[in-house]
């Protein structure tokens, strides 16, 4: 299949990656046009605009940071919807509110194309090894139709209903997590103290009631962050998880509700981006908390 890809931050470029490995025709645009090289390289056609990328492919998916992104690069000068589109499906993998993949979905089906959201659960690995969490929401027939290009990206892709309900999950499973890093953070300093070799005291968590998934799953990546090891290149970091922290409250506050704890997580981690911790990764965030003195 001729699939295009918008967006190639860390997400885009790994999920690009993963299509041309099980077979399709991958082509590509980013905004900064040099992050299309190693794609290229490896096969890929890069578009010069997401106009020429909506012409070119069947299928174009989506995933940038926010809804201004959104904004931007389908409706733009030379967006993805002045491209020829009738007819194509889109998929738009970006975490943002509802209502943002509600907008964009009508400006999509008035071009006579068809839309399905699917933001998804993990990072850059499990992109690369199509084992993400598909959050799917859009027509039942739509979401068919995507359903096998999601399926060669996700380990499992549940509907969740219509357009803006997988928006909705989205931000709710990634509330406990954003929250969790920084619980483990203050959890670590109650006992960094007795000096324990980082690789078991985070085995040590995870075989806990409290300890959640992501320990098992990168528990060698944080047992390094904690002994202060040079980390590798962030894939979640501290100032993407203040992004979707700011977009719950705010979606949580249209709803007529507060979040306290998210919003007291996200003060933190404000405090700890103005501190120079913003382009780091989540597994190190519980350093900052540990090693801060009052
Ligand atoms: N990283 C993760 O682990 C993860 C996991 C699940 C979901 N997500 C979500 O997936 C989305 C992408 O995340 P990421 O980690 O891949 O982010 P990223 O590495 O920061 O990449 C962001 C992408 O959006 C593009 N972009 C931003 N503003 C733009 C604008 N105004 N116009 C055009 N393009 C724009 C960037 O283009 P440039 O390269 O030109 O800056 C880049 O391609 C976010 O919504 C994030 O919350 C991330």
């Amino acid at each position: 299949m001729n699939v295009g890809v918008a967006g190639l931050g860390r997400m885009g470029a790994a999920i690009a990656k993963r299509l041309m490995e099980v077979g399709h025709q991958v082509t590509v645009w980013n905004r900064t046009a040099g992050k299309t090289k190693t794609l290229v390289d490896a096969g890929a056609k890069a578009a010069g605009s997401p106009e020429e990328l909506a012409n070119q492919v069947d299928v174009i998916i989506s995933i940038l940071t926010d809804a201004p992104a959104i904004e931007t690069v389908y409706s733009g000068k030379s967006g993805l919807l002045s491209g020829n589109v009738k007819g194509k499906l889109f998929i738009e993998m970006s975490t943002v509110r509802p209502e943002t993949e509600v907008a964009l979905a009508k400006k999509v089906v008035a071009k006579g194309a068809a839309m399905v959201e699917c933001p998804v659960g993990g990072t850059v690995g499990p992109a690369l090894q199509g084992k993400l969490l598909g959050l799917a929401g859009g027509e039942v027939s739509d979401v068919a139709r995507a359903r096998p290009l999601l399926e060669q990206m996700c380990r499992r892709v549940d509907h969740v209903g219509p357009i803006g309900a997988g928006a909705s999950m989205k931000l709710a499973i990634n509330l406990p997590l954003a929250v969790f890093w920084q619980a483990f953070g203050e959890a670590y300093a109650l006992c960094k103290h007795l000096g324990g070799e980082t690789g078991w005291l985070v085995e040590l968590f995870a075989d806990t009631s409290g300890g959640p998934n992501v320990l098992k799953a990168r528990g060698p990546v944080v047992a390094a962050a904690l002994r202060g090891a040079e980390p590798g290149a962030a894939t979640f970091d501290c100032d993407s998880i203040r992004k979707d922290l700011r977009t719950m409250v705010e979606e949580a506050h249209a709803r007529g509700f507060d979040l306290p704890l998210a919003e007291r997580t996200l003060a933190v981690y404000d405090e700890a981006s103005k501190k120079g911790w913003g382009k780091r990764d989540c597994t190190e965030i519980p350093v900052y908390w540990a090693d801060k003195k009052k």
